[in-house]
């Protein structure tokens, strides 16, 4: 569990072994943002484990105003794609040695291109400009990487985990009263794609119950 802050990870770390879940969990000091913190992590993964099965590319921001700042485009971008595009680089022997060989971009259908450009689709003006340009943009890098690395054995998608109640964009109340699901929901959706129930979905844009996204 790659996290930038320690204590808040040692705090989330503790909930999940509370639930006594199957197998270990461990944190690992990452800021996707930090080049030196991803080499840091890097090494420790490969001194570790020496392989890396299925990598996440979780971490994420949500940046809302209609009109943004080129500072608020930038920590947009700086999370939302440079850092899984930088990760994933480095990681990248570490997956290719692996069994597993999966890599999982967490997008959101607010970034589907098809969707921004069709009138009867529930996102059409959604407001987030820098969010939804960036999840378009991580999109892009889920298609070339499984073009690039699919003869390989490596298997990529985009995965919308839907609308569902966590910390972003710190609404986490207001997105209970909006009638956001639980974020297990997502959870479930992410392990089917470990345990290889979406294997023949690669190189798409997919989402919970067995869903398929637009690109
Ligand atoms: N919730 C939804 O309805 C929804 C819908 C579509 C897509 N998504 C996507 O789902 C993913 C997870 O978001 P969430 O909803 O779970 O929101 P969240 O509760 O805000 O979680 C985002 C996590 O990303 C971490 N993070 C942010 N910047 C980071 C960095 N530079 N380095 C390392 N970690 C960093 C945050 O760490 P800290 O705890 O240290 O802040 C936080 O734990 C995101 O990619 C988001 O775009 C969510």
């Amino acid at each position: 569990m790659g996290v930038r802050n320690l204590e808040k990870g040692q705090k989330a770390l503790d909930e999940v072994n509370a639930r006594k879940p199957q197998g270990t969990l461990s944190l690992l000091a990452l800021d996707v943002s930090n080049d030196d913190s991803i080499h840091a992590a890097a090494k420790k993964l490969e001194a570790d484990y020496g392989r890396l099965d299925v990598l996440i590319n979780n971490a994420g921001n949500q940046v809302q105003p209609r009109f943004p700042t080129r500072e608020q485009l930038r920590e947009s971008f700086e999370t939302n794609v440079y850092g899984p595009v930088i990760v994933t680089q480095t990681l990248l022997p570490l997956i290719t040695a692996s069994h597993g060989k999966k890599i999982i971009n967490v997008s959101s259908e607010l970034g589907s291109i098809t969707g921004g450009s069709n009138p009867s689709h529930h996102a059409y003006r959604n407001p987030f400009t820098a969010y939804r340009m960036s999840k378009a943009a991580l999109n892009m890098l889920s298609a070339t990487t499984y073009a690039h690395l699919k003869d390989q054995g490596v298997k990529v998608w985009s995965f919308c985990p839907g609308f569902v109640v966590t910390n972003l964009a710190d609404q986490r109340d207001r997105r209970a009263a909006m009638g956001a699901e639980s974020s297990e929901t997502s959870a479930q959706a992410i392990l089917d794609i470990v345990e290889g129930k979406r294997d023949a979905e690669a190189g798409t844009f997919i989402g919970r119950y067995g869903r398929q996204i637009p690109w």
